[in-house]
């Protein structure tokens, strides 16, 4: 099995997939080992406590040092930024290139980069008036939300939809579902290569 850790900042309802997904068997290849999260109130570190999971919170002075030396004490092999709402230095994304993936709450190219996060992303899709939406998995480089694409799921945005009943709808119907199984994919092939 990888040893994987989960970047976070916010309500950790990806990390909670990853997590049921773990448990149902489903990522043979991920073993989830640490969760970091760059916000301190995090619910997200609470949900990695109540799974057994080491949890950190790092805070803003000297970040990437702090969890370059976390990543390498637990021998970290895969790095899952699931509502990580900090832009990475190039200098990290190239150490770690090809072992960082994010989940993206769009169909990228649509709504994604600079000040695309979070609800911003669905007031966007509402405010263009897409019909199809969903979710992006993708390698991280220093282009926000730039790396290869690896897996996308589309969900439907359905007449009279808010930025929160299309952000839920997003989550449970393509967020939750590929994320665990691009992480999975992803830490087979790397496993495969070491
Ligand atoms: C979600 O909209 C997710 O798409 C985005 O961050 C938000 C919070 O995710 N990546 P989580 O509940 O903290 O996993």
């Amino acid at each position: 099995m990888l040893k994987t850790s989960v970047l976070v900042s916010g309500g950790g309802t990806n990390l909670q997939a990853l997590i049921d997904a773990s448990a149902r068997g489903k990522m043979q290849h991920v073993e989830l080992s640490l969760v970091v999260s760059n916000r301190a109130d995090a619910f997200a570190l609470e949900r990695a406590k109540r799974a057994g999971i080491r949890g950190e919170y790092v805070e803003k002075a000297g970040f990437e040092e702090r969890l370059n030396a976390l990543l390498d004490e637990e021998g970290i092999g895969l790095i899952v930024l699931a509502g990580f709402l900090r832009i990475l230095s190039g200098d990290f994304t190239r150490r770690w290139a090809g072992r960082i993936i994010n989940i993206h709450p769009s169909l990228i190219p649509s709504f994604c980069g600079a000040g695309y996060y979070g609800l911003r992303v669905h007031e966007a899709a509402l405010a263009r008036g897409v019909k199809v939406t969903g979710a992006t998995v993708h390698f991280v480089n220093e282009i926000p939300d730039g790396g290869e694409i690896i897996a996308q799921r589309a969900v439907e945005v359905l007449p009279g939809d808010t930025p929160e009943v299309l952000q839920r709808r997003v989550m449970e119907q393509a967020e939750w579902i590929i994320l665990p199984a691009a992480a999975e994919a992803v830490a087979e092939r790397l496993e495969g290569r070491e």
